[in-house]
């Protein structure tokens, strides 16, 4: 790879789609719309700046080992990257809170269980969720006993199935949970996307990222 070429890893959807307008604040434009094309490296209107698509979970991990440069990805997803590398983070550095893909992380439970009743009683909890830290976390806090399973879509199906109690899970309109008959008891955490920078690459490449990095920061604005 060339050591002048700086690569931004993003993931499809909502995350890419408001990242544009940072992009485009740091005068970078993407060439291809990931949606009708099935190339991940997209080129854009700079020679020295480049985006590759990759799943949400995978962006701490590109940016980690410097197969991408920057990467922007959900603090749900940071939190879980750090947890699996013993907090130390992988010589990840997070110096922006995006404020964009705003969500949160909540507890849901069939709208027929007493989840109140279950926690002062002091019930043992079987949870799915793909969020395990933050799960396991959230409840030890709580001084909550809890058997956690390990899930990595279509969390709103365990409490229906019997699988599960209650499941962590992202919550932004909340039409997943109404249609499904669940309801929040719980907000864990407000979640947005964070930029992400291998600190490597903030050093080699500085020149480039960081006129990057302070255009995200005037363009990021709270809601
Ligand atoms: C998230 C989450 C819920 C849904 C909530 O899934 O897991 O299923 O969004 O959104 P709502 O409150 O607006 O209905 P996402 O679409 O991010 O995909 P995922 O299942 O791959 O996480």
């Amino acid at each position: 790879m060339k050591p002048d070429l700086v690569t931004l890893a993003l993931s499809k959807g909502r995350i890419f789609e408001e990242t544009l307008p940072l992009l485009k604040a740091a005068g970078i434009e993407v060439l291809e719309d990931p949606e009708k094309s099935r190339k991940l490296i997209l080129p854009t209107n700079r020679p020295d700046v480049q985006v590759v698509l990759v799943r949400a979970s995978d962006v701490p991990t590109y940016v980690q080992y410097g197969g991408a440069d920057l990467g922007v990805c959900g603090k749900d997803t940071l939190i879980e990257h750090q947890a699996e590398w013993g907090g130390a983070g992988g010589g990840l550095y997070q110096p922006l809170d995006l404020h964009i893909a705003r969500c949160r992380m909540s507890v849901a439970v069939r709208a027929d269980f007493d989840y109140a009743s279950a926690v002062r009683q002091g019930s043992r909890l079987t949870v799915a969720t793909k969020y395990t830290a933050i799960a396991r976390e959230f409840f030890s806090a709580k001084g909550v006993h809890v058997d956690l399973i390990k899930l990595y879509g279509s969390m709103e199906l365990a409490p229906l199935t019997g699988l599960a109690d209650a499941i962590v899970d992202l919550v932004s309109t909340g039409n997943t949970l109404k249609a499904n008959h669940l309801v929040e008891v719980e907000r864990i955490m407000d979640i947005s996307s964070r930029l992400v920078v291998n600190q490597a690459a903030l050093k080699l490449k500085r020149a480039t990222i960081k006129p990057i990095i302070e255009a995200f920061a005037t363009a990021a604005q709270p809601a």
